[in-house]
């Protein structure tokens, strides 16, 4: 008997649940529930090329709609789920349809945290999330020359350095003491400083926002130490928050995150889930560690195939190193491997030229490894790290120790 997957979220994760699925062999109907209008797309370059305008709409769908046709996959624009009946093993749509399932994907991502306080509706009011965000955004900062950045993650980052390359001014307030203090480490937090600094960001941080106010035909933005900043542009990253309610309110077990075990499965065998919105204890986490979410696209894509081998009843653990990117300027930030809790680093390269890596150890163990214009030496990390391979620092940091041989 044809059996019915259903996926509810039309982005990384979910395209790639579905390919990955018909790739495993899985022959029955394949329905992709998306909320938003557009194909599903490209969500990288929103914030970088698409801003600069180096990178065309037309480039930005993952899949092609001949894909879906030829791999059966019936992806439905603009529905939103509503509900879960999972005594009935059903999903119900916005327009009261139901659709049975057999296997149910949650692929419901996450959406930013907004801005709260006076005049945070304002119409100068941006965030990039989605296409349409980027739109509008793009549109703006056509005619915007003051801009400032809320949030000095990746979001906040890299929108101040395409902003930047429009010739428009900005200042970034970050209410930490550094940028980028949830996935970068300090030392790479004030490279990163350096090098928005030398472009001519400014900076405010430990700092809040209390208030936007409308001025003439732009806003000041008023932080708690009452500096305002006028701009014409106003561009929020302070994070998201997973989509996780649906899940909540049909009782899966949620804590931050939709929670999953090894082989993204949900406490209901029906059920995986996997992405922004799945929480899971990472195989490198210490043995009692709660349950955490990974937000970057190799996490959507790689749990998104474990996922399938679960549904298909191959089930395989999530073994992947994680990994991440950022482009910024002229450096293409890379980070293999979670740095957090290390005891030492080594650098190898030369930050002068913008070319190093840096790596982490935690006592005798690499860790982690971020490079920066460093690509090939990004993808021996990701190796070196995939095999817990034993390198000493003063290895790493030695130009002529073979990084390449050690990863074989
Ligand atoms: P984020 O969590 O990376 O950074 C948010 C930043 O805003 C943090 O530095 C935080 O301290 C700061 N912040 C929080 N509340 C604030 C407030 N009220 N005022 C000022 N600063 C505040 O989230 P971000 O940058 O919004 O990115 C959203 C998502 O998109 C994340 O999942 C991120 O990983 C993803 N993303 C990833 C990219 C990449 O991997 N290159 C690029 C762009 C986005």
């Amino acid at each position: 008997m044809n059996q019915t997957l259903v996926i509810v979220g039309a982005s990384y994760a979910g395209v790639q649940l579905a390919a990955a699925t018909r790739e495993a062999g899985f022959d029955g109907r394949i329905v992709l529930i998306g909320d938003e209008a557009d194909a599903p797309y490209q969500r990288p370059p929103l914030s970088k090329g698409f801003l600069t305008g180096s990178f065309s709409e037309a480039r930005l769908p993952l899949r092609s709609q001949a894909f879906f046709d030829e791999e059966k996959i019936e992806w439905m624009p603009s529905m939103r789920a509503t509900n879960i009946d999972r005594a009935q093993r059903e999903v119900e749509l916005h327009d009261g349809t139901r659709i049975a399932y057999d296997h149910l994907a949650l692929t419901t991502g996450a959406r930013v945290r907004k801005l709260d306080c006076p005049g945070a509706t304002l119409d100068a009011v941006h965030y990039l999330r989605d296409l349409r965000d980027a739109r509008r955004l793009a549109q703006t900062a056509r005619a915007a020359r003051r801009a400032v950045v809320i949030g000095g993650g990746y979001i906040g980052l890299e929108a101040a350095a395409s902003l930047r390359q429009h010739g428009i001014d900005v200042t970034v307030v970050e209410t930490e003491a550094r940028l980028l203090a949830r996935v970068a480490s300090p030392w790479m937090s004030a490279f990163m400083q350096r090098a928005h600094a030398d472009k001519g960001v400014a900076f405010e941080f430990g700092r809040k926002v209390v208030a936007l106010q409308p001025l003439d035909d732009a806003v000041s933005v008023v932080l708690d130490d009452d500096t305002h900043l006028p701009c014409d542009l106003v561009v929020v990253g302070i994070g998201v928050i997973p989509n996780t309610e649906l899940a909540a309110e049909c009782g899966l077990a949620v804590a931050g995150g939709i929670v999953v075990d090894e082989c993204a499965c949900t406490s209901d065998p029906a059920i995986v889930a996997a992405g922004d919105c799945a929480a899971f204890v990472p195989h490198w986490a210490p043995p009692g560690s709660r349950a955490s979410r990974i937000e970057s696209v190799q996490n959507a894509n790689d749990m998104a195939k474990v996922a399938a081998l679960a549904i298909v009843g191959r089930p395989q653990p999530y073994r992947v190193v994680p990994w991440f990117w950022s482009d910024q300027y002229d450096l293409k930030l890379q980070m293999a491997g979670i740095h957090s809790g290390f005891t030492h680093h080594a650098l190898r390269g030369s930050v002068d030229e913008k070319k190093f890596s840096i790596f982490y150890f935690r006592g005798d163990a690499l860790i982690a490894v971020d490079s920066i214009n460093r690509p090939q030496e990004h993808m021996l990390a990701r190796k070196l790290l995939a095999q817990s391979v034993k390198l000493a620092p003063h290895e790493a940091e030695d130009p002529a120790f073979d990084l390449k041989g050690a990863a074989q």
